[in-house]
């Protein structure tokens, strides 16, 4: 066993703890941008509305996605049951954290599958990364699939953070080349997702040629994965750690905004699943009126399954309280009608979605 495989699960440990417990936020998602047009005669019945989203042949009452965060360590175990018990109340779709670590020891698969034990009917995307896939090729993709008995498979893409990993990854030759051979050969669908950088419209451009069922486009705005491995550098003590964490601070300004991306995504295809930095019912609304299918969060709901099934399930019904007033207040009924509601774009975020922006037409 290589260094690196020996310290994946403690890895997802300080994960899990440096963002619960530190300012792991940077940037601007830009929703702050835009604003929609109230509409003071809204004709609708609030009693009426009906939150229900479609995504890959999939009918989901509610647009929420519970975004990838963890399993591979004991004391993450909790965390998936709690998120997988949510899952299954609400009928929301839910990712589980890379499952490389269970994928090399497989102790620890019940980090993982205990989320299909509490969530037996949720639509379940497991999780395993664009390297791990480019060096274990299709058998890790069907394990991590069999392990949770997924719905979907979501490959992701951390260069970011594998740049400023210690024990990062630096080498992303073939990893395209790992996704096309996987879409040609699996039956399971593949998303593409990243985690917190966004995705460009050349990228998603070439995933879709690919073969790619969705994108999750994990954009910048949210959780910044340079600054949590800033501050894991800082906390540890190994050699070069003050060089670390400066190249972590140095980078958490680094990336598509979530809205900028979800607009350079959505000119090339679709379905997309619109995440990072979404922070509230209002942003869930931002994100389906400029197109998304579904709108994933992670940090805003990692903090109350670490604490309880009835801190998640409050933070959950908050959030669908202020969709449900969004879309009254649009004069909504459907998630469908939130795409027809005018909305006014300002700032830097109308300038880089602006349609002559060389961003989204050249590759
Ligand atoms: C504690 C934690 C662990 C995460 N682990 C993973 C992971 O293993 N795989 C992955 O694809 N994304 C992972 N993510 C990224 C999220 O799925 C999401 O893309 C990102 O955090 C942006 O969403 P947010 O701003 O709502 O947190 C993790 C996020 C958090 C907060």
């Amino acid at each position: 066993m290589s260094d690196k495989k020996q310290f994946t699960s403690p890895r997802k440990l300080d994960h899990l703890r440096i963002c619960a417990e530190e300012a792991v936020e940077s940037g601007d998602a830009g929703f702050g941008s835009i604003r929609f047009v109230h509409n003071a005669l809204p004709e609708c019945d609030r009693g009426a509305i009906d939150l229900s989203a479609r995504f890959l042949d999939h009918t989901f009452p509610s647009p929420l996605f519970i975004s990838a965060m963890t399993g591979g360590h004991e004391e993450t175990k909790e965390v998936n049951a709690r998120l997988a018990r949510a899952a299954e109340r609400y009928g929301t779709g839910m990712g589980v954290g890379s499952q490389r670590a269970a994928l090399e020891n497989d102790k620890l698969e019940d980090t993982f599958s205990i989320v299909r034990d509490e969530a037996p009917h949720a639509f379940l995307v497991a999780n395993l990364g664009a390297v791990q896939l480019r060096d274990h090729g299709i058998e890790w993709a069907e394990r991590a699939v069999s392990m949770i008995e997924a719905d979907a498979l979501a490959i992701h893409l951390n260069f970011l953070q594998e740049a400023i990993q210690p024990e990062g990854d630096h080498n992303a030759i073939g990893c395209f080349a790992a996704i096309e051979s996987l879409c040609r050969e699996f039956s399971t669908p593949v998303i593409v997702k990243e985690t917190g950088c966004g995705i460009s419209a050349a990228t998603s451009r070439q995933c879709w040629g690919a073969g790619v069922s969705a994108i999750d486009i994990g954009g910048w705005g949210g959780t910044s994965w340079a600054a949590v491995e800033s501050i894991r550098a800082r906390k540890s003590n190994n050699a070069g750690a003050r060089n670390l964490t400066a190249l972590g601070q140095d980078f958490s300004c680094w990336g598509i905004p979530t809205v900028v991306s979800l607009a350079e995504v959505l000119a090339t295809g679709g379905p997309v699943i619109a995440s990072g930095g979404v922070r509230s019912g209002m942003d869930i609304a931002k994100a389906l009126a400029l197109g998304a299918d579904l709108c994933g969060m992670a940090l805003p709901l990692l903090r109350p399954a670490m604490e309880s099934d009835e801190a998640l399930c409050s933070t959950i019904d908050a959030l669908h309280e202020q969709l449900m007033v969004t879309m009254f207040l649009t004069g909504s009924v459907r998630v469908a009608d939130l795409r027809k509601v005018p909305l006014y774009i300002t700032g830097m975020t109308r300038q880089m979605i602006d349609k002559d922006n060389p961003a989204r037409t050249r590759r």
